[in-house]
């Protein structure tokens, strides 16, 4: 069997640094072989630093290994990034800089014109716009974004009507768990029992990483969607799985047997690619009158297949459904590890034993 590919994680002790373990344990390209996380943690072994929220152990060869400080000496060349975004505008750059591939999971470069922010379902063509960024062209590293984990969940639900039959409107509601929130997150007597109606700077990112998400290449930038749109965002309590309420018109009309099938049918790259996490089917379309629900529908797919329900007339826009998506796999994780792997078979990334400095290089896979 070939090498593995070594990869450190930045946030490695957070909500979404312990999914990128959990999910990594068994993954047949990449294995753990640096962690990092803040001063708080580096120098001690994993399993003493790390408040492990998981319902799976803590694999034993990570649970030993030290956590380093976050700089990019020593580092792998393939970092999976899982920080704040202010720590990450400060961080990722200089492991970018230094040579390393960093697939980020914050806001903070998402929307940087050069940066692709990718979901390999729906826009894996914009993956070229690292070509862009000074830090290629300088020591070979870049970095590659996945959106925002409610944007995800609706966004991989309109991309198959967006190709059928285009989108003019978007109104959506979220009800997004508190795992959303990293961890402690929300304090508890704020949120059990209530609903909180703001989450800091999510309804703008839903709407901008929307539009870039299901946006045009055009040259060096994304050519936004020309679509309006609403986003409310609400803040629940449910361990995790995000929630949203979505009505939606489309440029052409549509019955609703034409829209669950769009769903249905809908496969992308990284179906065709096998790549290692892609779900068989990235939408499902459940005609139960009560679900999707968090609790039941969550973990569809391993976690990485959103689910759709209630497919209905709108009063006001054309149709209205219910969509919900695992927040810190799909929504986290998951998508960057999705990202990882059409970087690994575009070319992208280097290979195991290739030392900084070493550019890899595009192989022709995709248009
Ligand atoms: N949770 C989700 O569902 C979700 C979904 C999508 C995207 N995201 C994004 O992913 C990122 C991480 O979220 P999270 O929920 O995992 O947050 P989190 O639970 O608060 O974890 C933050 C991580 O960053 C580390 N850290 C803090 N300060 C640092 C510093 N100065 N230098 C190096 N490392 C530092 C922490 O290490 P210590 O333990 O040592 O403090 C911890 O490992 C955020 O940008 C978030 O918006 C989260």
């Amino acid at each position: 069997m070939a090498q593995k590919i070594p990869i450190g994680i930045l946030g490695a002790t957070g909500v979404v640094g312990q999914r990128f373990i959990q999910m990594l344990e068994t993954h047949p390209w990449f294995e753990v072989a640096w962690l990092a996380a803040s001063d708080r943690s580096a120098g001690q072994a994993y399993g003493d630093a790390v408040r492990w929220r998981l319902k799976t152990p803590i694999p034993d060869a990570v649970r030993k290994m030290k956590v380093s400080n976050a700089t990019p000496d020593g580092a792998p060349r393939v970092i999976f990034a899982a920080l704040d975004a202010a720590i990450a505008r400060e961080l990722e750059p200089q492991f970018a800089a230094a040579g390393s591939a960093v697939v980020s999971n914050s806001s903070a470069f998402r929307m940087q014109q050069d940066v692709p922010l990718v979901i390999p379902e729906v826009n894996a063509d914009h993956i070229a716009l690292l070509e862009r960024q000074d830090w290629r062209k300088q020591s070979g590293g870049y970095i590659v974004t996945n959106p925002n984990c409610s944007a995800i969940g609706l966004v991989v639900a309109l991309a198959p009507l967006q190709r059928r039959f285009g989108i003019e409107s978007i109104f959506v509601t979220t009800m997004q768990a508190v795992s959303g929130a990293g961890y402690p997150g929300v304090a508890s007597l704020d949120i059990l029992g209530n609903v909180i109606p703001y989450i800091a700077k999510e309804e703008e990112k839903m709407e901008e990483e929307t539009r870039k998400l299901l946006g045009s290449l055009d040259g060096d930038h994304v050519r936004a969607a020309d679509f309006s749109m609403t986003a409310h965002c609400n803040r629940v309590a449910v361990e995790d799985g995000h929630t949203e309420s979505v009505s939606i018109k489309l440029k052409r009309k549509a019955s609703a047997e034409e829209i669950i099938a769009a769903f249905a049918e809908f496969r992308s790259t990284p179906q065709e690619l096998k790549l290692p996490s892609a779900p068989e089917r990235p939408v499902v379309y459940d005609s139960a009158p009560d679900r999707p629900q968090p609790r039941f529908d969550v973990d569809r797919g391993k976690g990485m297949t959103v689910s759709v329900g209630r497919l209905r007339p709108c009063g006001v826009l054309d149709y209205k459904f219910t969509v919900l998506s695992h927040n810190t796999i799909r929504g986290a994780a998951g998508a960057a590890l999705l990202n990882a792997e059409l970087l690994k078979v575009q070319g992208f990334l280097p290979g195991a034993a290739e030392p900084r400095g070493v550019r890899a290089e595009r192989v022709g896979v995709l248009s």
